[in-house]
């Protein structure tokens, strides 16, 4: 499971960058595309997420849980950022602040991933 959502995560973030400047470029149909692939990939990044987070929530082995919820909610944030980012580019509104946090919680949700929780 580990695997899919780490191969999910990552197409989804190239697929989110191809399809931000599909949408800058004004191509249409095509970042339509691209955008309704990149959701698909979310609802996997969700679903694998969702499961292994409750495997490890009900798990009575793991005492403490803060670090995989706070995971998760990074995770969450992270997938929320990317469709209101490319919402807004695809409205032709650009906000620099979307961004910062863009890449605050990226390297947020990469370090808690694979250092805080390894
Ligand atoms: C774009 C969004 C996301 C990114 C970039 C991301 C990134 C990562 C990374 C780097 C890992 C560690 C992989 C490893 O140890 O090999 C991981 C694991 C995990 N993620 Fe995500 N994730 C995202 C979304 C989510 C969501 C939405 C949830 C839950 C709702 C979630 C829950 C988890 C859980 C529970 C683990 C397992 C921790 C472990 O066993 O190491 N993630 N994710």
């Amino acid at each position: 499971m580990i695997h899919v959502h780490v191969t999910s995560w990552f197409l989804g973030l190239i697929l989110f960058f191809v399809t931000y400047m599909l949408y800058k470029k004004n191509a249409g149909k095509k970042s339509k595309i691209f955008h309704m692939i990149l959701r698909v990939l979310f609802l996997a990044i969700l679903a694998t997420g969702g499961h292994l987070l409750a495997g490890y929530i009900t798990d009575p082995g793991i005492v403490n849980k803060g670090p995989l919820i706070i995971k998760g909610t990074l995770g969450l944030i992270m997938v929320g950022l990317m469709e209101i980012i490319l919402v807004q580019r695809k409205r032709g509104e650009g906000r620099l602040m979307n961004w910062v946090f863009f890449w605050i919680t990226l390297v947020l949700v990469l370090f808690y991933g694979y250092i805080v929780i390894g």
